[in-house]
């Protein structure tokens, strides 16, 4: 167990070592980092003993196959990008703990009743095109094609990058398992909330995901001289998004029970000192573990915004890029990773809601789905502070072995 925990922890600094930022994390989707990183990992996978290969998406696939006649798919996955600035447990631990476990198995003979896939998600948290799972959608096969035409910040498409990259996007989706063959999905990955901490826990179970929109919503109004245009007669495009911005605080205040809403990002144009801001971009993120308030929300959000333009004689543009329902973890699965943690000698068994978004979301088109959160450092994430013990690293590995050991009986 020690040898495997020290091999994760380096495996977790090398890749964090893979950025294309000097100074901190930060692989998004289809950079240089991105694919460097992507290679690691098939180099990793094939000296696990699995058959490994990049798909279209740019997915790390690696595959312990059973030789039991008509052996189905148990994948477990996380993705290997990152946001800007990250922690480097995000993706990356769960990944890691995928795939010693398939080692173990591996390297001590032990024959598997089902494939055993693991899956490193080229991308999960849609940091480049604001479009989060484009990994794990393709191996959903719900890949949308028109999410080909995103632009990133420099105006690259989806398209040129696998264009790029020399890859055949029309065949995308043929990536896809296929439903029948599925058993199952099994995510590992950290907390990034304060809950293990305060109940003094290293992992607990996930009974579901929240329901996620994202949203880019654009202020047209006029640039103009800092200096000399009255006050009075003003159309500026950041006044009105800041207005709105302390609108969709008061909403989220105002529900704190059931809703989080954030704008993590926004491009202020001309972006200059003495220029009246003419345009502003940003981003909104709501999520709520209740599907049918989520709209509401985005509707009520959507009004407010208008009335604003309105008010300030500005142009608005309303653009939702993706909304994803709320999904609930598999009860059978639940009950083998309950074992599993039990068997791992940890007394108490918590359940708890996610507010992030994980690859699992997608992969429940295709397969029952089932996560584990590991207890990371003062709930911290998306963060360079982000950070889970050696201990609890070590524990939830035991957790992951005896999950796919439980497995293995019922399905033996
Ligand atoms: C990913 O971390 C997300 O929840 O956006
Ligand atoms: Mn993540
Ligand atoms: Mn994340």
């Amino acid at each position: 167990m020690r040898f495997r925990t020290e091999r994760i922890i380096e495996r977790l600094n090398t890749l964090a070592s893979i950025s294309d930022s000097e100074n901190c994390i930060d692989r998004v989707y289809g950079t240089e980092a991105h694919t460097i990183s992507g290679n690691v990992l098939i180099t990793w996978m094939q000296e696990a003993g699995l058959k490994a290969y990049r798909d279209t998406i740019g997915n790390i696939k690696g595959e312990l196959t059973s030789s039991k006649k008509g052996a189905k798919h148990f994948i477990i996955g996380s993705h290997y990008d990152t946001v800007f600035d990250a922690g480097k447990y995000d993706g990356p631990l769960g990944i890691l703990l995928g795939l010693e476990v398939a080692e173990y198995f591996y390297e001590n003979n032990i024959p598997l009743p089902f494939h055993l896939n693991i899956v490193a998600f080229a991308d999960e948290e849609g940091a480049r095109y604001n479009t989060a799972y484009l990994g794990s959608s393709a191996i959903a096969g719900c890949f949308e094609h028109e999410w080909l035409e995103r632009k990133d910040d420099s105006g690259i498409s989806l398209a040129e990058v696998l264009k790029n990259n020399a890859c055949d996007n029309s065949t995308i989706n043929n990536d896809a398992f296929i439903k029948e063959n599925c058993l199952g999905y099994f995510e590992a990955h950290i907390e990034q909330g304060p809950v293990l901490c305060n109940e003094d826990l290293p992992v607990c179970l996930v009974d579901g995901i929240a329901s996620q929109t994202r949203i880019n919503v654009a202020w047209s109004g006029v640039s103009g001289h800092a200096g000399t245009y009255p006050m009075m007669h003003r159309n500026d495009a950041f006044c009105a998004s800041a207005a709105f911005a302390l609108e969709v605080e008061k909403i989220g205040k105002d529900n704190t029970d059931k809703l989080v809403a954030t704008i993590g990002k926004l491009n202020l144009f001309p972006n200059t000192p003495n220029v009246i801001p003419g345009k502003v971009i940003h981003t909104l993120d709501i999520r709520s573990s209740d599907d049918d308030f989520l709209k509401e929300v985005s509707e009520i959000l959507e009004d407010r915004a208008t009335e604003i333009a309105k008010e300030r004689n500005i142009d608005l543009v309303w653009d939702i890029k993706q909304t994803n329902p709320s999904v609930q973890c598999d009860e059978t699965l639940k009950e083998v990773l309950r074992t599993s943690i039990k068997n791992s000698g940890i007394k108490k068994i918590v359940e708890l809601p996610s507010g992030a978004g994980h690859d699992a979301v997608m992969v429940s088109k295709i397969a029952p789905v089932s996560m584990l959160f590991i207890r990371c450092k003062e709930g911290i994430s998306h963060n360079p502070l982000e950070y889970a013990s050696p201990e609890d690293i070590e524990k939830s590995l035991e957790v992951c072995d005896n999950f796919i050991l439980e497995l293995k009986k019922q399905y033996d």
